[in-house]
């Protein structure tokens, strides 16, 4: 297949454009597209061919449900079953924007859209693009990020060019998503509203709607244990892997620099190339390798936004052996280690111990 790519300006959305990337949507195609989170590797939800098509373009499990993206609050219920009042509340509050919701589904969306679960994931995104697109196709569009399965997320139509050349019909390069993790997934399909993936939306600012909620115990875990199912499919794949073998230390900044210091000197002195992730903070007191920093520690924004482009730029430079600073703490804290430690494997270790 031989793969279109236009650039669109979001402050000015070339309508040209726009209407051919329609066109292959209503053809069945598939359409990557800029969202505010990651890039979305598109196409139409209620078609179970289309859905097929995105599974085998990114090599991802069938049992991996997709979200499916919406223009206008009324779509949830076309799409959603047994809405709670709350759903409409978060709706209001938080959409246009970077939260998925998990309801019951309505049976025109196809099991082949939902991985055969009998529950959706709905997002209305804030990105320009991605909402006209959404709006000028008249369609639901279902798309997980727009990367080959297991590697880190896209953030640039670059990284979407790397992983879906000639598997992508189109790919609309609205340059760098602002966020740059995906959103966060909450489920309200039961009892139990629950949070299966941490994003920007943060725990804190949900509870000013849903008192109740909590982290999927998935979440919460720091280390490689099987016998935590997660709620969310996708979230007990190995994930956002680059190609070298990354490693996380937490501990004392102090610490954290020594002990990076060393291995990355010893694995250079082996003969291998060592990346190291640094933030603005501490980057001058690394001596050897690639350092690269993920911004300042003081911007939790900037550090969540520069993670899956750092990853694939070691990848692209060869780097066997990555070592990061550790990133807990702050609000956007949960969202950052969940992205690093599945990276990594859930290789961590902590100096202070
Ligand atoms: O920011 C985002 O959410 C991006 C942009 C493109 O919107 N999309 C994205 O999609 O991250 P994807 O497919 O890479 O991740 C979707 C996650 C997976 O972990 C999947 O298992 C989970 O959502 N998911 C989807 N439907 C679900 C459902 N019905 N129940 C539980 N988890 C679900
Ligand atoms: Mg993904």
């Amino acid at each position: 297949m031989n793969t279109i790519t236009k650039k669109v300006d979001r402050n000015n959305i070339n309508d040209e454009t726009l209407r051919e990337a329609v066109e292959v949507l209503k053809k069945g195609g598939l359409v990557a597209f800029p969202t505010e989170t990651v890039y979305g590797l598109g196409g139409n939800a209620l078609d179970a061919t289309a859905a097929a098509r995105i599974y085998a373009a990114k090599g991802r499990p069938s049992d991996n449900p997709l979200i499916v993206h919406i223009a206008d609050i009324e779509a949830l219920k076309i799409l959603a079953a047994d809405i709670p009042d709350v759903a409409y509340d978060i709706a209001r509050e938080f959409w246009p924007g970077p939260l998925t919701m998990i309801l019951k589904k309505q049976s025109i969306v196809p099991d082949a859209t939902t991985g055969g679960l009998q529950t959706i994931a709905i997002r209305m995104p804030s990105d320009r693009i991605a909402g006209e697109l959404i709006r000028q196709s008249g369609m639901f569009i279902a798309a997980p990020s727009a990367n080959a399965s297991g590697r880190p997320s896209t953030t640039k139509a670059e990284h979407v060019i790397e992983d879906l050349d000639g598997k992508v019909d189109y790919i609309i390069d609205g340059g760098a998503a602002e966020i740059g993790l995906e959103s966060t997934i909450i489920d309200l399909s039961s009892d139990k509203p629950l949070i299966l993936r941490p994003g920007y939306i943060t725990i804190e600012q949900l509870k000013k709607l849903l008192p109740e909620i909590e982290y999927d115990k998935a979440v919460l875990r720091t280390k490689a244990d099987d016998t935590i199912v997660a709620k969310a499919p996708g979230m007990k794949y190995k994930h956002y892997a680059p190609k070298g073998d990354l490693t996380i230390y937490e501990g004392h900044a102090d610490k954290v620099v020594d002990k990076i210091n060393k291995t990355a000197k010893e694995h250079i002195d082996k003969g291998y190339k060592v990346g190291i992730l640094a933030t603005d903070e501490t980057k001058e007191r690394y001596l050897y390798g690639d350092i690269k920093t993920l911004g300042s520690r003081k911007s939790e924004a900037d550090i969540a936004s520069h993670l899956f482009i750092m990853l694939r730029e070691f990848d692209e430079d060869g780097i066997q052996y990555i070592y990061s600073e550790s990133f807990n703490g702050g609000e956007l804290g949960q969202a950052i280690m969940n992205r690093l430690l599945k990276a990594a494997g859930y290789r961590m270790e902590n100096l202070d111990d």
